[in-house]
């Protein structure tokens, strides 16, 4: 069975590599060997691209729409800007990182690295005991900090400000831990159980990294450290939460073209009318999507009728090649236009 699915995978690379597309992973997977090619920098370079996955998912209806530059990664420390958006990028990366080491311990990915046992038969509470595989997040904590803060040099009010939503992102991982739990007694009568903790879906803590994003804080940079900015108010005298997003300044005008200050503008942004999804926030905004995109920003909702190509009719050959016809269709698209 394995053997069939590595030889797909592996017919399907050399496939590709005549294209000279994926050559540099088929070479490095045939020189080195699957174990081999299991390191850490793979999780990590998957986490932060599941980030961003995440943050263009979350910002899709946004005037901001998490645009490629803004990947840390790909920034020069000197470019990057310091607000909100700012502060979610790096939070929503630091935690992808996390998670991916994280899910790929428990996977048995990693030598030396498996689930967190270290509660293993205590009492969790009444009629539960620690059993199972815990996700070992504390090593994903350990090598994603690791990792991902080393991206930061210096000690200026940027440097501080980026390590605070690396924890940040980190901290979301571990607050949206779940506990999930196996039923066991006389043919399921649940008498007892065992309970692990498990990471939540990448979306959950997406979501709850959005909501963090709302309510961030602008903060000054005072003799090394971070303060909440404005601290004439009650709110504000209270300490800052390691669990909070905060940003040094404010967020650029998103409507109009700023490249020095990371805005791409709304013109040529695709908008929709007329969806059916309404409940979450996501279709809330899609919803209101032409208005928030075009008319607040003072453009005009542009209707375009386009030819899209798709594949259609795809068959499964075995193994392993998909033939697909191409279909044509005839959409209408709404963009801001000037
Ligand atoms: C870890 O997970 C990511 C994405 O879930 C995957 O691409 C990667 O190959 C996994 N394994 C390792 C060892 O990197
Ligand atoms: C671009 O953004 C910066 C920083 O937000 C601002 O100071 C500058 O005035 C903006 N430039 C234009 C042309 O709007």
């Amino acid at each position: 069975m394995y053997s069939i699915v590595l030889s797909c995978i592996l017919g399907f690379l050399i496939l590709e590599s005549q294209h000279g597309v994926q050559s540099w992973s088929l070479n490095n997977f045939l020189m080195t060997g699957p174990k081999a090619y299991l390191t850490f920098s793979q999780s990590v370079a998957a986490g932060a691209m599941h980030g961003m996955e995440e943050c263009r998912h979350q910002f899709l209806w946004d005037r901001w729409n998490c645009p490629e530059s803004s990947l840390p990664m790909f920034t020069q420390n000197a470019l990057e800007r310091a607000n909100r958006e700012t502060s979610f990028v790096h939070a929503i990366s630091s935690a992808g990182v996390m998670y991916t080491l994280t899910r790929n311990c428990s996977l048995g990915d990693f030598d030396k690295c498996g689930c967190d046992d270290t509660k293993k038969g205590d009492q969790g509470g009444e009629g539960w005991k620690w059993g199972g595989c815990s996700d070992n997040v504390n090593f994903g904590e350990r090598v994603s900090k690791m990792f991902v803060d080393a991206l930061v040099t210096g000690k200026d009010a940027w440097a501080v400000m980026n390590l605070h939503n690396n924890e940040a992102g980190r901290k979301a991982v571990r607050q949206t831990l779940k506990r999930t739990c196996k039923c066991h007694g006389v043919s399921g009568s649940c008498t007892t159980q065992t309970c692990w903790k498990q990471l939540s879906e990448f979306r959950v803590i997406g979501d709850f990294l959005k909501r963090k994003y709302g309510n961030g804080l602008l903060v000054d940079y005072v003799r090394g450290g971070l303060e909440k900015a404005n601290s004439a108010s009650e709110q504000a005298l209270s300490p800052l939460s390691k669990k909070d997003l905060v940003y040094l300044e404010a967020s650029p005008d998103y409507c109009r073209v700023n490249v020095s200050a990371g805005s791409m503008g709304t013109v040529g942004r695709e908008c929709v009318r007329g969806t059916k999804k309404s409940k979450d926030e996501q279709g809330k905004w899609e919803k209101q999507s032409c208005k928030r995109l075009c008319s607040t920003c003072g453009l005009k909702v542009k209707k375009t009728k386009v030819i899209e190509k798709s594949s259609c009719n795809c068959k499964f050959h075995w193994c392993c090649s998909v033939k697909c016809d191409e279909c044509q269709q005839e959409v209408t698209k709404l963009t801001c236009q000037t």
